[in-house]
């Protein structure tokens, strides 16, 4: 009998999981575990691979024993990852010089700043349709060369390599025998050219990243090769990688032009399809690849929102105004309005539409009367409110404003959330039953790539609606609440408008 199971390795911020999934795309099982944050310095973040690589292994074990799965059944192995993250390792070892830094380190803010100040900013983003900001991977990788002794002299002599997590997964799983990445990923470095689909060795140069440490890049649904048979007991196909906010979009079923989604997990990330026409942003948004399969590509604008359930983790972690995630629904509900309190999640800078890297996160509006539900509010609020400039944003590039607003990720659990959302942004917002979009959508390419799924039309049809959010907040409420926002927004960053 065909294979028709599907083991999915989605690798976040904050957490990996494993997740197997059966021919209809049902979930099956799923593994999970919360590894370490590292803050060395006030801006950085970093993440240790080795730890990523052990839950990798121990969730994906995890999973398809629960499953009942043997490794021999099943059909492929799907990555999504947190993209942007960056490892160096050694070729000759596969053991990282230094600890990946990760999408949210502010540590390359300097040297964007000179960057933009010598004028790249065209060149960057009509290559790469990105704004020059530390969020991506370049200034990154030239840290790590520029600050681990000797590292430049060995990376010139090729015996690094760099990859986004999904890249280092890879190698390791195939036992260092495969460095490749997919063009989701690689677009994320900015050092890709993401109309002619390649790295661009002008852009390697100014931001001093040798080529030669940069893996191959294919399509999302592709052979990449196979997992060495002693990790489960079985050589396993990897055959589809996505970033993980472009594999959401994908297991949405976002194929149309105009379709969109916005994912909220440590942080969020709307993407609107835009088809074979890449939109280059006039309002700071970002041109990204959607996917390419066969060898045809996709686009998408995306808005990046730094902070969004990151937000909630503070109030739980951070300052202990909540003891679980879940109670900021309750919270909210029972406070009747926001009582003229903001919360400005610039925690790791501000991304779209104001990449402000410098600005940091603020409370305003704090009389006497507030509480504990007027910040979980506010943290609620704001990601809504980040979520309609990023609407308003897209419409005024061209993009359209989507007609649904798919959403997913852990806080679309939140009815409360997805109601105001749908109100602020003033159109329905819909909700799938299965919320785990993002493992879905690297499912869905490693499915593709194995004949477990005949093509677009059969995914579409996996695709099902828990529930539609339909707006129902007057003009009349809703002005003075954005006015509020953006005056809140004005206040925060680090240069005034
Ligand atoms: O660009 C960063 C993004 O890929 C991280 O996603 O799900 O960890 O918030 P997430």
């Amino acid at each position: 009998m065909a294979k028709t199971h599907i083991l999915v390795i989605d690798q976040g911020t904050t957490s990996t999981r494993s997740i197997v999934f059966d021919g209809a795309a049902r979930r099956v099982a799923i593994a999970q575990a919360e590894f370490q944050q590292h803050y060395p310095e006030p801006g950085w973040v970093e993440h240790d691979p080795e730890d990523i690589w052990r839950d990798a292994v121990a969730t994906a074990r995890d999973a398809l024993a629960r499953s009942g799965i043997a490794a021999t059944d099943v059909a492929a192995i799907g990555i999504t990852n947190q993209r942007e993250t960056a490892v160096v390792w050694d070729r000759a070892t596969g053991v990282p010089i230094h600890r990946a830094i990760v999408w949210q380190d502010r540590r390359g803010a300097a040297r964007c700043q000179e960057l933009r100040a010598d004028g790249a900013e065209d060149l960057v983003r009509a290559r790469t349709g990105l704004v020059i900001d530390p969020y991506f991977s370049a200034t990154k990788i030239a840290w790590i060369l520029d600050n681990v002794a000797g590292a430049r002299a060995r990376a010139d002599r090729g015996e690094l390599a760099f990859g986004t997590i999904d890249s280092f997964l890879l190698w390791r799983l195939t036992g260092g025998r495969v460095h490749a990445t997919d063009v989701t990923n690689a677009s994320r470095t900015m050092l890709y050219d993401i109309h002619a689909q390649a790295w661009d060795a002008e852009l390697c140069r100014l931001l001093r990243v040798p080529e030669a440490m940069l893996p191959a890049v294919h399509d999302n649904a592709h052979l990449y090769g196979t997992t060495s048979p002693d990790l489960f007991g079985a050589a396993i196909p990897v055959a589809g990688i996505a970033g993980d906010q472009q594999a959401a979009l994908f297991g949405q079923a976002c194929f149309a032009p105009g379709t969109a989604k916005s994912t909220y997990g440590t942080g969020c990330f709307m993407l609107l399809n835009t088809g074979e026409k890449a939109v280059a942003s006039e309002h700071r948004l970002l041109t990204t690849p959607a996917y390419r399969i066969d060898g045809r590509i996709v686009y998408a604008l995306e808005g990046s929102i730094f902070v969004a359930g990151a937000a909630v983790k503070w109030l739980r972690d951070g300052i202990g105004v909540i003891t679980h995630a879940s109670q900021t629904d309750d919270l909210a509900t029972r406070v009747p309005d926001n009582h003229g309190v903001y919360m400005v999640p610039a925690f790791a800078g501000l991304g779209a539409p104001h990449w402000d890297a410098e600005a940091r996160g603020a409370i305003y509006g704090l009389t006497l009367g507030a509480g504990a539900g007027h910040l979980a509010r506010a943290a609620l609020e704001a990601v809504a409110f980040q979520t309609m400039d990023l609407i308003d944003a897209m419409a005024a590039d061209g993009g359209g404003r989507p007609a649904i607003l798919r959403v997913d990720g852990g806080m679309a659990a939140n009815d409360w959330l997805c109601r105001f959302l749908a109100d602020m942004i003033d159109t329905p917002v819909e909700r799938p039953t299965d919320l785990e979009t993002t493992a879905r959508g690297a499912a869905f390419h490693a499915g593709l790539a194995t004949g477990v799924w005949s093509g677009l039309d059969h995914l579409s049809k996996l695709w099902s609606r828990d529930r539609c959010f339909e707006p129902s907040m007057p003009a009349a409420v809703r002005a003075p609440l954005a006015a509020g926002w953006h005056d809140a927004v004005k206040r925060t960053l680090s240069t005034p408008l």
